[in-house]
């Protein structure tokens, strides 16, 4: 059998685990919000008509912070036309999309629902078609106690109480040329530093997310983000990065995606850090990657002027759910400079959850891996030092076949390692923890299967799912645990007190 070596050393600290690093999206677009969350006629609806089940699912995924309301809807987005009373909101073509926005969900509803699901919204402000002026209106609204125009409408449109929103995205995408209104890199660093200005003038306690690259495959990359940073260095908290990965027909390659996103965030660290020499800055940029996961770009067909369209529905297999969590280590073993992350997008569009209207909802394969380490990796994110055996990839060279990540929560006292094995042949690991002393082993959970290609259907939901293995009783400073071929891992471990 193939072997490897992992040491789990106290010492080797990447950085604590921000919780944000397990947050999501939801856009406008398809079926995400209506029959996604929100769908007043589904037999599970609440009071405000959102659904009680899908409620259910995402509390489970413990995500921190939901990204809203786009995405490349937000540059036509025209945020008072979500607020007031439903009747009188306006239907709008969504451009973005091809879509019909009927506005029956806008920011006060989604307040509302992201309590209901234990979460707290990130909110993106329109840098497409709107101004300055504008975003800073939004920011009074959620986030001034009273006593002017927005508001005190907001609290006559029933939220006496501030949405104390902190987590603002200046813009979407604004370097790709798909975007409503796209920008230069330094049109757009002129018009976000404005929009800063105004924003954190409203609400000093804000932080804000500069756009970054919307892709590391984009022409403008890196340049765009140096460009956008030497204007923005000093008023913005982080850059943000996008990335999608999908199975251009070569398994290993999809599968070693891990390699690419962990290039992709060590280019931006070195361009930030390129600008903060630049301008003699004490400060360190930290990272947001707001929309991470896996998404067939290539077969997406949009649908003219529907409301709530059947759009970018993947249906993700178990091959999708492994190179999914190859990326998920990856944000872990940068968290000393990724502090959020959000997976694009939670329900119905490329998404963990998927729904029917009218009907039930289900986990999609991505949600497993999602919800391990949303679960389990807390605490502080450890260096995993591994030698695995090596595999030849077409994009990336020559490639380690595990791929994994290691957080110790000092206060329940577990060590969690999480981990791929992109291998076709299991490989036995001997892990050496001994600078904790002796650990009590106690659970191996493993996502793998003999038809990569299986998927959960609404017929057959729980066909790829996870599930444990045995583990040896005993406490152990140096132990063996065999990963199967091609399978996602979670090692759960307590340290002797
Ligand atoms: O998540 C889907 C789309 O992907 C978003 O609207 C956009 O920001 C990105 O291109």
């Amino acid at each position: 059998m193939k072997k490897a070596t992992y040491h789990i050393e106290k010492d080797f600290k990447i950085s604590e685990v921000d919780r944000r690093l397990y947050s999501s999206f939801i856009e406008h677009l398809g079926r995400a919000v209506y029959t996604g969350i929100y769908e007043k006629d589904h037999e599970t609806a609440d009071e405000q008509g959102f659904r009680r089940d899908v409620i259910e699912l995402v509390k489970e995924l413990n995500i921190a912070l939901v990204r809203y309301p786009g995405g490349n809807f937000v540059s036509g987005y025209n945020w008072t036309d979500g607020i007031g009373p439903v009747e009188n909101r306006p239907r709008r073509l969504d451009l973005a999309w091809r879509s019909i926005e009927t506005n029956e969900i806008g920011i006060d509803e989604f307040v509302d629902w992201a309590k209901k699901a234990n979460t707290q919204v990130m909110l993106a402000v329109n840098l497409g078609t709107g101004t300055p002026q504008e975003a800073g209106y939004l920011v009074e609204y959620c986030n001034h106690p009273s006593g002017t125009y927005w508001s005190d409408m907001r609290i006559k449109n029933g939220h006496k109480e501030p949405h104390g929103i902190k987590v603002w995205c200046l813009g979407n995408e604004m370097d790709g040329p798909w975007q409503i209104c796209h920008l230069e890199a330094h049109e757009y660093g002129r018009k976000a530093l404005e929009t800063a200005k105004i924003m954190k003038w409203v609400d000093p306690t804000i932080e804000l997310v500069a756009c970054g690259s919307s892709s590391s495959n984009m022409p403008t990359f890196p340049e765009w983000d140096r460009i956008v940073l030497e204007h923005l260095y000093d008023h913005v908290d982080y850059i943000s990065l996008h990335r999608y990965y999908q199975n251009y027909g070569d398994d290993v390659d999809f599968l070693a995606s891990f390699v690419d996103m962990d290039m992709f965030i060590k280019t931006i660290c070195a361009t930030a850090d390129y600008v903060k020499a630049l301008k003699r800055s004490k400060k360190t940029m930290m990272l947001s990657f707001d929309e991470w996961n896996i998404w067939y770009q290539t077969n997406v067909k949009l649908k003219e002027w529907e409301i709530a369209p059947e759009i970018l529905e993947d249906r993700y297999s178990l091959l999708d759910a492994l190179a999914f969590s190859g990326l998920a280590c990856i944000l872990l073993n940068n968290a000393d400079r990724v502090k959020i992350a959000c997976l694009a997008q939670l329900v119905n569009v490329i998404a963990p959850i998927l729904t029917q209207k009218g009907g039930g909802v289900i986990r999609q394969t991505i949600y497993y891996p999602f919800r391990d380490v949303s679960t389990y990796g807390r605490g502080i994110a450890l260096k995993p030092v591994i030698k695995a055996p090596i595999i030849e990839t077409k994009s990336y060279g020559e490639v380690p076949t595990i791929c994994s990540a290691v957080t110790y929560d000092e206060e329940s006292g577990f060590i969690t390692v999480f981990a791929l094995n992109i291998d076709s042949e299991p490989v036995e690991v001997n892990f050496d923890v001994r600078s904790f002393g002796k650990v009590e082993l106690k659970e191996h959970i493993v996502l793998n299967g003999d038809d990569l290609d299986a998927i959960n259907t609404f017929e057959d939901p729980y066909r790829v799912c996870p599930r444990k293995e045995r583990v040896k009783e005993g406490m152990y400073d140096t132990f063996s645990i065999v990963l199967p071929k091609l399978s996602w891992n979670v090692i759960r471990m307590k340290v002797k007190c």
